[in-house]
């Protein structure tokens, strides 16, 4: 027997276990078929050197080719940047703009954007964005999609005129997903809060980059975070609350869990390795002494926050298990564009308000936790796969996907042995269309050095980087399999 593909010679990690070394992996039209201590052939064969053999990446959180983001990545460039960076499976966004009534020309819409240039290095499928729902969608359109597109999330929000929902329509959400089975991501801060102290510094002119910061406190998160998931416990109906950044809003998570409530966190690298430092004009890291503006490149909501001691708590949230998902929350906008971070530059005087949102980190994501987590001991390997790809998986139904067993999609990242590499990380390293990475200038020790996608070499980092064809696919999910049996419902919600 002579398999397409035989990986041999590494430490195959699971969220689970780290394996017996000498495993033989045989891969055989994209689905792992064996896994045996006896020596294989293949028509390809690598030899991994002893390094880790971990699951492909799946990003669960990312933006791509949004009318909000001009000069960010299409689908082209992101999904190429996302293979370069260990990553063989995304979940980007298709939005519902308010005001448009029909959901299922929304989908049809993001098809024809993933497809505009040639499709996509790696497999895909959308998440929906709700911004303005009502019954005739959740109750008809919807469950047709489910149905015909395999789409099993939306995501809603607290915040953002373009997106806000009232606490109400999240309701009448949470009802339609949970007798349609599906999972709301919820993005959770009070934006009445924000609105406050936004008013309170455009009285004082405190518009530079660093007041974005200053208008997003923890405790807009908190309240927010707090409040959905009363909501959802009313309901009795999953959520993840999407990328976290508090430790205070965290508590809420890990108590609601302890109740059996069905409550998920995720959170991203931006709040594990970044603060609001990085905003003030003063940062040592900022490239160009003479531009003061370079903390627009930091703006993300919720912001980088300001105390080390919170990101230490998002390492302990990671670690004791109240943390679901890990995911980049891929949102970029070119810097040095007017239509991109450049845009908040009106009449030569910063405004924080019209930054647009969002860090890039599609392709950093995997190696930043692998080398500042693993190799620094600070999670264990198999923590980093549950947080990187299987807790991905299992929650957004992606039933072919999330570990490296017989049965699975041949989708690997395979790591350089310990101590073979070591690098600053430069933008000009990088796939992605953006002329910045907030980790400029950080030292890493290691990067995935194959990607496998449905056991094709799709990125080899020592023999011309990602050269892969698009053959990604358009993932078809299922219903999230992270929990089992819901409560018996209220009976005046039936
Ligand atoms: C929604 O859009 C689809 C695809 O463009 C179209 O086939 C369908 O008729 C539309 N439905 C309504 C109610 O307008
Ligand atoms: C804010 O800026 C405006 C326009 O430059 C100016 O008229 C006003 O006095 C400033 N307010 C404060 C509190 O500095
Ligand atoms: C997890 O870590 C956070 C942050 O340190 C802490 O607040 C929380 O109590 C911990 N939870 C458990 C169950 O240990
Ligand atoms: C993609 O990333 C690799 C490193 O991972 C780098 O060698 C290569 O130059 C990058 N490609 C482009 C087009 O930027």
């Amino acid at each position: 027997m002579i398999y397409d593909l035989v990986i041999y010679n590494g430490v195959v990690v699971t969220a689970s276990d780290i394996l017996p070394p000498s495993i033989y992996i045989g891969i055989n039209n994209g689905v792992i078929e064996t896994m045996t201590t006896q020596p294989l052939k293949g028509k390809k064969e690598i030899d991994c050197e002893g390094a880790y053999i971990t699951p492909g990446g799946i990003d669960s959180h990312v933006h791509l080719d949004q009318d909000n983001a001009p000069t960010g990545d299409d689908f082209d460039s992101g999904s190429k940047s996302a293979i370069a960076g260990g990553t063989t499976t995304i979940l980007p966004f298709a939005i519902q703009p308010k005001k448009e009534k029909n959901i299922t020309a929304v989908v049809q819409d993001y098809h024809k954007r993933a497809n505009k240039k040639g499709g996509s290095y790696c497999d895909y499928g959308f998440h929906l964005i709700i911004s303005e729902p009502n019954e005739e969608m959740l109750t008809e359109e919807f469950p047709e999609i489910i149905a015909q597109e395999g789409i099993t999330s939306v995501k809603v929000y607290t915040t953002y005129p373009r997106y806000k929902l009232t606490d109400n329509q999240l309701l009448n959400v949470l009802l339609a997903n949970r007798k349609l089975g599906v999972t709301t991501m919820i993005h959770a801060e009070n934006s009445d809060i924000i609105d406050f102290i936004n008013e309170q510094l455009q009285k004082k002119n405190l518009t530079d980059p660093f007041y974005h910061s200053i208008s997003r406190p923890l405790v807009a998160e908190e309240e927010a975070s707090y409040r959905v998931i009363a909501l959802a416990k009313l309901i009795d109906v999953p959520i993840l609350i999407v990328h976290m950044s508090s430790k205070t809003a965290m508590d809420h998570v890990r108590k609601a869990q302890t109740d059996n409530i069905p409550i998920y966190s995720e959170t991203c690298p931006q709040y594990l390795f970044l603060t609001a430092d990085y905003l003030k004009p003063s940062c040592i890291h900022h490239l160009d002494p003479h531009d003061h503006f370079e903390g627009a490149k930091y703006i993300c909501s919720p912001p980088l926050r300001q105390e080390q001691s919170e990101l230490d708590a998002i390492w302990d949230n990671i670690n004791n298990g109240t943390v679901t998902v890990f995911s980049s929350d891929h949102a970029p906008t070119t810097y040095d564009d007017p239509e991109g971070k450049k845009a908040g530059i009106i009449n030569g005087i910063p405004h924080y308000k019209s930054i647009p949102n969002g860090l890039p980190g599609i392709e950093t994501r995997i190696p930043l936790l692998f080398c500042f987590g693993v190799e620094t001991q600070r999670i264990s390997p198999q923590k980093f796969v549950e947080l990187t790809s299987t807790n991905a998986a299992k929650l957004y139904g992606l039933t072919n996907k999330g570990t490296i067993g017989v049965g699975f999609d041949g989708d690997i990242t395979i790591w350089y042995p310990k101590n073979r590499i070591n690098f600053k990380l430069t933008n000009a390293m990088l796939n992605h269309s953006i002329d910045y990475t907030p980790y400029e200038g950080m030292q890493f020790t290691n990067w995935p050095r194959y990607t496998i996608l449905r056991g094709e070499v799709v990125y080899d980092r020592d023999n011309s980087g990602v050269i892969g064809s698009k053959s990604g696919q358009y993932l078809k999910r299922h219903a999230s399999s992270l929990r089992g049996p819901l409560h018996d419902i209220n009976s005046i919600f039936k």
